[in-house]
Formats: structure tokens, C-alpha cells, sequence
């Protein structure tokens, strides 16, 4: 049995087919790249798989027990939890009080939240950051924050979407790092990703999706190399090439 099973996962809006039928497994200690043109679907699969969409159609399993219906409290008690693309912390809360919302999801006592948030926040290396407001931080340190939120719910298996967009090189250089630690820590990921030095290096398979649909999946080299995966990207060479 696989970590997590995908099965024919679909989302319609109206008539846009957003996520068209994707088939996929995660194995424990994996790290799956998701990668596709812009507006191919990536977040819409992360927002079923982390229960803020119901899927159309498909079923996703995780650990042996179906998450499709789930709310997203209950599927991140399970230890599937997701960042966002768009980070979002709250701006007058301090950067210890923006992990401890993420601790409340396992545990209800104050005192005890505070504890996992700065360890959650010495986990990303910020634990000199954790008294700086939300809109004090850099942009680097937000990406951070970010993490640090979803790890304070303790997750298995993390979704990360886009976590280096908007990054310098050095900068990448740094979330590349933290992740690589966080897995060797034993965390299983999903890495949405548009930059191709962050796929490349971090995903052990990539699967390409394309207006929601499948187009190609193996090793990066296999995929990098794969004609389809280019013709997707016509016009957004700059980022794959
Ligand atoms: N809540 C929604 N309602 C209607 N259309 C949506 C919604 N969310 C995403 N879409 C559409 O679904 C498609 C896939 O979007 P998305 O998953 O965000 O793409 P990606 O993350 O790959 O850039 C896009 O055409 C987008 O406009
Ligand atoms: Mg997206």
C-alpha cells in the first residue's frame, strides 16, 4: 500500500475541466514533483488533496482510508498538510503567534502551542525571527514562516506549493536546503514548483500536468528531455529552459 493513491482525481468549474482524471501513487520518504504551464491545475490538486476542494470525481486515499469529502482539519489532524502559494501571515500577529495558530491543530493549550511554534521555528532557523511581526518579515523569512506553519500540525506527508517563486538564486539555495533537512527528518513531499533548479534537484519522479491532464511523468532528466513537456511550456521557455 502506498502512502498516498490518486485516482482519476477531477474538478470541474462549470464547464472548465481545472484537474482532468490524474492517476498517481506517493510512496513514504518520496518526493514528487508537480509541475505544469501556469493555470494546468497544480493548485486545484493541492486543494483537493488537502480537503479545500471536493473533488468531482476520483478518489484519494492515504494510508489506507479514503480523505475525498474530508474536511481540511480532519485531513490535516492525519498529518497531510499544505503551504500556500500566496503567503499570508497575519500581518500585527508576531511570527511565533502566526506558527501557534498552526500548533492549535494539535494541541488546545496556549502555553504548550508556544513551546511547539519556537521549536517548529528553530526547526526553520528562525528562531532569532519569532518576535517580528508578519509584515516586518523579507520575503525569504515569509517562505520560512510558511513552512513553519504547516509543520506545527506535525505532517507526514507535506504539499508545497511554489515555496521558491519570487526567490533570489541564494535564497533558493537556502529553501532547498531546509527541505532536503526536512525530509531526511522523515517528511514525504509534493513540491508544486515553476523553478526548474528547485524540481530538478529536490524530486526523486516529476509528473507534468498540462490543462489538468497527464503529459508525461518519470525521473527529471526522463521529463526534462521528454518533447511533450517542452511544447507544453512554448512561450514560457524562460522558466523551463
Ligand atoms: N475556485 C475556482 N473557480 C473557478 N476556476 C478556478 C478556481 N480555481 C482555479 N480555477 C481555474 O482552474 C484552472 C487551474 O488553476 P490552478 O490550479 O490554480 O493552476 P496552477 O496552480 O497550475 O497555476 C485555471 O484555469 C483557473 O482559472
Ligand atoms: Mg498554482
Amino acid at each position: 500500500m502506498s502512502m498516498l493513491e490518486v485516482r482519476n482525481l477531477t474538478k470541474r468549474f462549470g464547464g472548465l475541466v481545472a484537474v482532468n482524471s490524474l492517476t498517481f501513487d506517493v510512496e513514504q520518504g518520496d518526493i514528487l514533483g508537480l509541475i505544469g504551464p501556469n493555470g494546468s491545475g497544480k493548485t486545484t490538486t493541492f486543494n483537493m488533496l488537502s480537503g479545500a476542494y471536493k473533488p468531482t470525481e476520483g478518489t484519494i486515499t492515504y494510508n489506507g482510508e479514503r480523505l475525498d469529502g474530508l474536511k481540511a482539519n480532519k485531513i490535516c489532524k492525519k498529518g497531510l498538510t499544505r503551504t500556500f502559494q500566496v503567503v499570508q501571515p497575519f500581518p500585527d500577529l508576531t511570527a511565533v503567534e502566526n506558527v501557534m495558530i498552526g500548533a492549535f491543530s494539535q494541541t488546545g493549550r496556549g502555553g504548550e502551542a508556544r513551546e511547539r511554534a519556537m521549536a517548529v521555528l528553530k526547526r526553520v532557523s528562525m528562531e532569532k525571527d519569532a518576535l517580528k511581526l508578519g509584515k516586518e518579515l523579507t520575503l525569504l523569512q515569509l517562505k520560512r514562516l510558511e513552512i513553519a506553519k504547516a509543520l506545527a500540525t506535525e505532517p507526514k506527508l507535506l504539499l508545497l506549493d511554489e515555496v521558491a517563486a519570487g526567490l533570489t538564486s541564494t535564497e533558493i539555495d537556502d529553501v532547498l536546503e531546509l527541505i532536503n533537512q526536512l525530509h531526511s527528518e522523515g517528511i514525504t513531499f509534493i513540491v508544486i514548483e515553476h523553478v526548474l533548479k528547485v524540481i530538478v534537484n529536490l524530486s526523486h519522479r516529476i509528473i507534468v500536468i498540462d490543462f489538468g491532464k497527464e503529459i508525461s511523468r518519470g525521473t527529471p532528466d526522463e521529463v526534462m528531455n521528454d518533447p511533450a513537456v517542452h511544447a507544453a511550456y512554448l512561450g514560457e521557455e524562460a522558466t523551463i529552459a
